[in-house]
């Protein structure tokens, strides 16, 4: 069988945002407050008995925030730059319960027993539709019978005769200074991995996935809460 970690140099493509000495400036260019996702996996059954497994964890600020009412979050990210700043997260209380192995979608080897979430947020769009497809299945065989996908990610929710114009109105819409967020220079850099929402529902449903909610904003993030088959 081909070996997808192989074939994809996921490091190479992860983005410069994020491997190089930019990651430190990251979290402050993109301010994210987890409580909500925290809450919501625990409204979809996390709790003191289940594991998590956080794809693209970045700096850890939802793994980390989840740790608190898991048995078990297991953090995964491939660039060692957002590593780092992690371990400077993990003296907070709870980090202990987080463990953070270095590696993509297509190269995380599990071990032990299927796992009851996948949360991933922002991450997914930085590899190209063929390769999406193969994490997603990777995520579903990752997750027990049942188990919870909760996934985030940026993808365009435009219809084909208007993507020329809504791109154009997101770009313009960014910010100049990079401390203020993603530039139109930094967006128009990573729009080849871009996928639709349309073409996010049928991969998703051929990866074996139910998907139980599913809500876009701004035409450009979207999140869905899918479900393995029990
Ligand atoms: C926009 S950040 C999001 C980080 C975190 N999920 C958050 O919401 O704060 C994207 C993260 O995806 C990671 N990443 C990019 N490509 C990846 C891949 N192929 N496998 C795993 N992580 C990847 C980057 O290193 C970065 O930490």
């Amino acid at each position: 069988m081909a070996d997808a970690a192989q074939l994809y140099d996921e490091v190479a493509n992860a983005g410069a945002a994020y491997t190089s000495t930019t990651a430190a400036s990251y979290d402050a260019k993109a301010p994210f407050d987890p409580s909500d996702d925290v809450k919501r996996l625990r409204a979809l059954g996390l709790d003191r008995t289940k594991t998590l497994v956080d794809l693209g964890a970045g700096t850890g600020r939802v793994a980390v925030a989840a740790a608190r009412y898991a048995r078990e979050v297991i953090a995964v990210d491939i660039s060692p730059a957002m590593r780092e700043l992690f371990e400077q997260r993990r003296r907070l209380l709870w980090a202990r319960r987080v463990r953070y192995v270095e590696a993509g979608f297509l190269s995380y080897e599990h071990e032990g027993a299927p796992v009851d979430f996948v949360y991933s947020r922002n991450a997914l769009q930085n590899l190209p539709d063929l390769w999406k497809v193969v994490a997603l299945q990777r995520m579903h065989d990752l997750l027990r019978p049942g188990g919870v996908l909760f996934l985030r990610m940026i993808e365009f929710d435009y219809e084909p005769p208007d993507v020329l114009e809504r791109l154009e109105q997101h770009l313009a819409a960014l910010p100049t200074d990079p401390a203020k967020g993603f530039t139109r220079e930094e967006t128009v850099a990573a729009l080849d991995t871009r996928t639709y929402g349309w073409l996010m529902t049928v991969m998703l449903e051929r990866c074996g996935f139910t998907i139980e909610h599913a809500r876009h904003g701004y035409g450009i993030f979207a999140e869905y809460v899918c479900r393995r088959a029990a």
